[in-house]
């Protein structure tokens, strides 16, 4: 399908719902999918289909709204629907964004997270193709609900909506999904010769379809799959659009090189990036901001947040990367491993039981299992740094602020505050005394504790 670049288009997001059904204090609109609120999701989608200006219509908790979408995008407008009196109401609250320069107008809601570009473009070829209004449209084995779209000889010639329409047209399962593409030139005009004469005394968006047949004008509709128009009214359906993302998302992955044993338990944040041929084993989880090079494994039952693991690095099983997690190519972070705010040099390895913050590990470094960074003195955060090649001896702590030359050592078991010279080894240990006999002596004592407690 050709997208028509040429045309000027502005999309208006609606999102000035309560969201009753959610039982939330958060607006439902931000409500997020892998990470990322809803309404930011419909933002992102028109902004990767090109599609040109975006609006926003608040008004349920619509400063928090409203600040949500323009830290994500600056250059989105958004307008205060101050009642909610239907969607052709709400459209008509960012009737200023509706400019005379402008070719179409796409009616999208903040709450159906899934709708693709392709679709858009879609809706956006059907107007160039001489259609004024176009109504995407699913077909559904429930259709309760939603509006019908009533299509006469192929021509889409009314919206009823679920509580207004005959026994007849509630038989009907070809549903408007709620997103409209209107050629901007008589938008307007139609919008504001919408009544509310309806069962919920509501302005329907939906009615601009008879208005706009009234004056000559074309509608249509458009067939798009059920699952891009599912909207989230409550947690249940909020859980069911997060797992279609996540599978969108695994399959992209995996057509782009990525192995996935198990696909269904690695969960994505919206801007994970995952390279050709990394492999991602099963149960693993990420957190935002992370990237993934080329070749590298993430091992079963990792977490993986604010973190970079470069080329042929291997994390887990069962490792914890929080952010400013740097992972250097070739370098292991192993069971039972957190790192954070710590770059992992070229080979490293930290392999077993280790606590790495706020340091740098050289490249080739050997930390034993046990090692702890002991970074923080219960105010301030103070850095550790490993040089190339060290081998830190298992449960070691390493009381920052310190320095541990290259191809230094440490001995298993020291607690090292000074910094360590290049090639030295430092060992931080009491004396060990052998006492003669001893173990048998306590043995022999607790037995005969045991028996005498039985008899008494
Ligand atoms: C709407 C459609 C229906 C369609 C269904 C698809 C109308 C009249 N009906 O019904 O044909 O099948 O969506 O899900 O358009 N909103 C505002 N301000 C308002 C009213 C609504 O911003 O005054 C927003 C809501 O937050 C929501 C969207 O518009 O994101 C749709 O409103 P909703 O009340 O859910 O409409 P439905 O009854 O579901
Ligand atoms: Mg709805």
């Amino acid at each position: 399908m050709t997208s028509s670049p040429a045309r000027s288009c502005l999309t208006i997001i609606l999102a000035a719902g309560e969201g009753k059904r959610m039982a939330s204090d958060m607006p439902k609109v931000l409500h997020p999918v892998a990470g990322l609120s809803m309404v930011n999701h419909v933002l992102n989608m028109c902004k990767a289909a090109g599609a040109g200006e975006r609006a926003v219509v608040v008004g349920n908790q619509a400063e928090r709204v409203a600040n949500s979408v323009m830290a994500h995008d600056a250059s989105c407008r958004v307008y205060e629907q101050t009642e909610r009196k239907g969607t052709a109401h709400a459209v008509l609250s960012a009737s200023k964004a509706i400019t005379d320069d402008l070719d179409d107008v796409i009616i999208l809601y903040g709450d159906v997270p899934l709708i693709t570009t392709s679709t858009l473009q879609s809706a956006r070829t059907a107007l160039a193709e001489g259609s004024d209004i176009v109504v995407l449209g699913f077909e559904t084995a429930d259709p309760t609900g939603y509006g019908r779209l009533l299509v006469e000889n192929g021509e889409l010639v009314a919206i009823r909506e679920h509580k207004d329409a005959t026994d007849k047209e509630k038989s009907i399962t070809l549903c408007n999904s709620g997103i409209m593409a209107f050629r901007a030139e008589r938008m307007l005009e139609i919008l504001k010769d919408i009544g509310n004469n309806n069962t919920q005394g509501e302005y329907y968006l939906t009615d601009a379809v008879e208005v706009g047949r009234a004056k000559g004008l074309t509608a249509s509709t458009l067939s798009v799959p059920e699952e891009e128009t599912l909207g989230v009214n409550d947690r249940t359906q909020l859980a069911e659009v997060n797992e279609i993302w996540q599978q969108r998302r695994r399959k992209e992955l995996m057509l782009a090189g990525v192995t996935m044993q198990n696909p269904s338990t690695v969960i994505f944040h919206h801007d994970t990036i995952v390279e050709r041929d990394a492999v991602l084993e099963p149960y693993v989880v990420f957190g935002p901001n992370v990237l993934v090079a080329p070749n590298a494994v993430i091992r079963a039952f990792s977490h993986l947040e604010g973190a970079t693991v470069a080329k042929s690095a291997v994390v887990g099983p069962y490792a914890r990367l929080r952010p400013g997690a740097v992972m250097e190519e070739g370098s292991k972070a192993g069971n039972f491993v957190e790192i954070k705010a710590a770059t992992i040099g070229a080979g490293a390895k930290v392999n077993h039981l280790s606590y790495i913050g706020d340091a740098e590990v050289g490249a080739e470094a050997n930390i034993g299992a046990g090692t702890i960074t002991c970074n923080y003195d219960g105010f301030l955060k103070h850095k550790t740094i490993i040089g190339e090649g060290a081998f830190i001896g298992s449960n070691t702590s390493l009381i920052a602020p310190v320095k541990v030359g290259k191809a230094a050592n440490t001995a298993a078991g020291s607690a090292i505050y000074n910094d360590i010279p290049d090639d030295d080894l430092a060992i931080e240990r009491n004396e060990q005394a052998n006492l003669s006999g001893k173990a048998k002596q306590l043995r022999e004592r607790n037995a005969q504790r045991k028996a005498d407690k039985k008899s008494s």
